[in-house]
């Protein structure tokens, strides 16, 4: 969920939803703004898209100078309208960004007193709390300061007074917030992008910092309740929202962006005269002697740590564990101290990536991470940073994005070969030569988007697909999955090539397309017999391979879709080309919505 607030001097409703466009990547299933209408809480709220909110506020405006907005990734509670936030008595208004993991304990304790939700939400618990606060006679300070007290879960929280017209209150419990300072106004938001607009000058509060926001300034306290001092920076979050080109969707423009992004972060990380991985980042740890590399990441960004675990092991023969931050955080794994750990996030907001994160700080590892977004929480706990540089990505689906992590994570396993002696100048140069050589083939493999479209078409009327790779390929065939489901919405499932025998098999008949990724590698002879298991049994083949692997194809094969021949050492940044067209073009003709496909959230902030 997305949350902003102003403090202003003129009227911030329209300013607030603005403000939630540019948030929207958080959730979009409802929204709402409060403002204070002559001291009196008034709210308008709306199910589904902003701009449902935006047309009500049209027809019954608000006029109040001070105000709190919300955009919402359903937890508790369907993505109705009386489930919108913000959730407000006649005394405060709150909008909410986390979980309440404790709310019907507190709604039971809050029933006895007679307060009663009028929503099926964990927030509501909050602002009837407040409420009671208030009730027995605390101001708005106190009110808070106890209610912070008695709740549980990772959240973040804006509270907003009736009859105060010059105070905000937030809260930050886990989940971003930043406070940004206006020339006579004051703002409120979950991150620099929100607020860019506004102001550039900002503060981000720390966990457990609660702040009182007035035309003034802010006076932010600790956890503990003690007065601190936060630091002021300037944001670098441009005010300019991307816009789609003369493409239909973000996703569609994205995708064709890649082989501008894939150069972008190569010439951060490779330095293409003398033929050599540079990094500028200054390293805290030595790869030489490291002994285990652990990953962790959600989604996509997953599957490009997955994908880097093969380079990582064959080119730096350094062991690498990787697993999805949400099992990671509570796996509770023993560490040697000393060790790396590394996190993919595009956002750098995921809020399991982030716990992931903090176990192993905790746990005496070096920290570093991959993100896209440079003032987020994951790039400013971590040791050092690894920038992808793709660029703003909007689509919710993640293309560009991917490829970029993809690309640094190659670069760095080059570093890491380096330091550990295992790769030779000759082998580094003949690994950048190959990265070197992507974005030109991408470009190519872009090209076959006529014949991927005439596939997506029947792709469409599939009910359940499955992708198999092997190796490296064998994430991307997950990916190409996630993708599919994602945005088309049909089951989908990636799978090893080799473990097709072991159940999947059991799917296979005439309905069901499988979609081969199979560039030519020394193992690509074991995934075309596999695939060859899959056509003795009358499944609908379509293979992404080369042009020498699609000269040992035997029988069976509906469609071919040829990619470039590359260095296998890229081989899985290029195929994933094809894979996110499939997914984009299936999409388009289920008539799904694309950009913003049901239920997702590309920042999800919550556990
Ligand atoms: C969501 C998005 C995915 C993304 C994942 C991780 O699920 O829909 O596209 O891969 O979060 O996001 P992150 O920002 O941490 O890379």
């Amino acid at each position: 969920c997305g949350i902003v607030g102003i403090v202003g001097d003129a009227p911030v409703a329209g300013r607030l939803v603005d403000a939630l466009k540019r948030l929207e990547y958080r959730g979009y299933d409802s929204a709402g703004v409060a403002t204070l209408e002559s001291g009196t809480i008034a709210r308008r709220r709306a199910e589904g898209k902003l701009g449902n909110l935006a047309t009500k506020l049209g027809m019954l405006p608000l006029d109040g100078h001070i105000g709190i907005g919300h955009t919402r990734w359903a937890t508790h509670g369907a993505p109705t309208e009386t489930n919108a936030h913000p959730h407000a008595t006649d005394r405060v208004a709150v909008v909410h960004n986390g979980i309440i993991e404790n709310f019907r304990e507190l709604l039971t304790d809050l029933a006895k007193d007679g307060y009663r939700p009028t929503s099926q939400t964990d927030t509501e618990s909050v602002a009837l709390w407040a409420t009671r606060e208030l009730d027995r006679g605390a101001n708005p300070e106190l009110a808070v300061a106890r209610t912070l007290k008695v709740l549980k879960g990772a959240f973040a929280l804006a509270f907003m007074f009736k009859g105060e017209n010059g105070l905000l209150i937030a809260a930050r419990h886990g989940a971003p917030l930043a406070v940004g300072y206006g020339a006579t106004e004051m703002y409120l938001g979950s991150d620099a992008m929100a607020l860019a607009p506004f102001t550039s000058r900002l503060t981000y509060l720390e966990d457990g910092d609660w702040a009182l926001i007035t035309p003034n300034g802010v006076t932010i306290r600790d956890g503990q309740d003690a007065l601190v001092q936060r630091e002021q920076m300037v944001s670098q979050a441009s005010a300019l929202l991307v816009d789609k080109g003369n493409h239909r969707h973000f996703m569609a423009k994205e995708i064709y962006e890649q082989p501008e992004t894939i150069s972008h972060t190569l010439s951060h990380y490779v330095d293409m005269g003398s033929e050599q991985v540079s990094l500028r980042e200054v390293l805290p740890f030595d790869f030489a002697e490291l002994t285990r590399l652990t990953m962790s990441a959600c989604g996509t960004a997953y599957y490009a740590g997955a994908v880097a675990k093969y380079w990582f092991e064959r080119y730096a023969r350094l062991p690498v564990d990787i697993d999805v931050a949400s099992e990671f955080r509570y796996r509770e794994p023993p560490m040697e101290k000393g060790g790396l750990s590394l996190f993919i996030s595009q956002s750098g907001e995921t809020a399991d990536t982030l716990a992931a994160l903090r176990y192993c700080a905790g746990q005496g590892q070096h920290v570093a991470s991959l993100v896209n977004t440079l003032e987020s929480t994951i790039a400013r706990e971590s040791g050092v940073v690894f920038p992808i540089l793709c660029g703003p990505e909007i689509g919710v689906a993640s293309t560009k994005a991917l490829t970029a992590q993809l690309t640094a994570l190659a670069s760095l396993s080059i570093a890491a070969g380096r330091a550990r002696g295992v790769i030779t100048a000759e082998l580094e140069a003949e690994l950048v030569r190959a990265l070197t050589a992507l974005p030109s083939a991408v470009s190519q493999a872009l090209s076959a988007e006529t014949q991927i479209m005439d596939i997506s078409k029947r792709l469409s009327k599939a009910k359940d697909v499955l992708y198999l790779g092997r190796g490296p390929m064998f994430p991307v065939a997950m990916e190409g999955a996630l993708k599919l489901k994602e945005i088309s919405y049909i089951h989908a499932e990636g799978y090893a090539a080799g473990e097709l025998k072991h159940g999947p098999i059991a799917l296979v008949d005439e309905a069901m397309p499988v979609i081969v990724v199979a560039p030519s590698n020394e193992l690509v002879d074991k995934t075309l017999s596999n695939m060859q298991e899959v056509a003795a049994r009358g499944g609908k083949i379509i293979l992404i391979t080369d042009a020498e692997g699609a000269k040992t194809v035997g029988h069976g094969v509906a469609d071919i879709i040829e990619i470039p021949h590359v260095h296998p050492f890229v081989a899985p940044i290029l195929a994933t080309i094809p894979v996110q067209l499939l997914a984009y073009h299936t999409a388009v003709f289920m008539g799904t919505d694309v950009d913003q496909p049901r239920n997702l959230a590309k920042s999800v902030t919550v556990e």
